[in-house]
């Protein structure tokens, strides 16, 4: 009777934990289906690309990828672009390469191996831009904030009017879904905003996925790889579970006839 009681009052802890790091999380995101959630989830390349382009075309006027190169895009497991994509991607940036025989400093097209050209000189340049604020590096944003992906999908889409007795200074927005409700982000995305090349409507839903999708990938490039492994050690430890099982068997069978 100790011991059913003992086991009760732990069942109780565990649940009590269970509610009340389920309270802690104040906010409810915004849900999605994502293609990589799960042991067996992958990576919609299409969204992927998609994703890319949003990242490109919208956000990447001030947040820098500084851990990306271009090379990444070709990568299995991620967007896939082809290499002549890839390469005409990197060669639509300028870098700064040097010196050259004159000891000059000079711009040219970017190649594969360069790392994804940063929108400001460095820090303070950025902050100087953007009202004192720094517009955070994105490549792994996704595993540096509480909600993960699912906090960048439903931030991008929580811009709201202030409530009522809520004054915002200039250059700060009402967000839903941001610590502290302020923001000095103002909203990103609008109905239409791109147009993707495979001709998928960019509504702001869309897009807000699109682009968290490729955040995923480029804080997580191995995300894949790890599903693939995980799987594979299941398999493989329930045919060692069943061997072992069985040679356990073998092993004491004579002992169990002679008893
Ligand atoms: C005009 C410049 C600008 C553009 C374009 C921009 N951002 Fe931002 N972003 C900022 C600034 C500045 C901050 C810092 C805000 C703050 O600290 O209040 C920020 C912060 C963020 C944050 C972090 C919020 C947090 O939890 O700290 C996310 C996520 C984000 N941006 C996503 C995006 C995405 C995705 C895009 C493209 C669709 C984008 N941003 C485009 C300026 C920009």
């Amino acid at each position: 009777m100790k011991k059913f009681y003992r086991v009760l009052f732990l069942l109780i802890l565990f649940v009590g934990f269970q509610f009340s790091s389920k309270a802690a999380e104040k906010v409810e995101y915004l849900k999605t289906d994502w293609s990589f959630k799960g042991p067996f989830g992958k990576f919609d390349r299409a969204a992927l690309q998609r994703g890319y382009q949003v990242y490109q075309e919208v956000c990447s006027s001030c947040h820098s990828m500084k851990y990306l190169s271009y090379r990444n895009l070709v990568e299995k497991g991620g967007p896939e672009f082809s290499l002549e994509q890839a390469k005409a991607i990197a060669a639509s940036f300028e870098v700064k390469d040097g010196p050259n025989a004159d000891g000059e400093m000079f711009m040219r097209p970017a190649r594969l191996s360069d790392k994804f050209v940063m929108p400001y000189e460095n820090e303070k340049a950025a902050q100087a831009a953007n009202g004192g604020a720094y517009p955070p590096d994105m490549t792994v944003l996704v595993k540096a904030r509480g909600g993960g992906v699912d906090y960048i999908y439903s931030l991008l889409q929580g811009y709201e009017d202030p409530p009522v007795g809520v004054s915002l200074d200039d250059g700060v927005y009402y967000n839903k879904y941001m610590y502290g409700n302020k923001i000095k982000m103002s909203n990103q995305l609008s109905d239409g905003l791109v147009e993707y090349s495979d001709g998928t409507n960019a509504s702001v839903e869309q897009m807000a996925k699109d682009v968290s999708t490729f955040l995923m990938w480029t804080a997580e490039p191995h995300l894949e790889t790890r599903h693939r492994m995980g799987f594979k050690a299941i398999v493989y430890l329930i045919i060692l579970t069943v061997l072992v099982y069985f040679s356990m068997k073998r092993i004491w069978s004579r002992v169990k006839t002679e008893v």
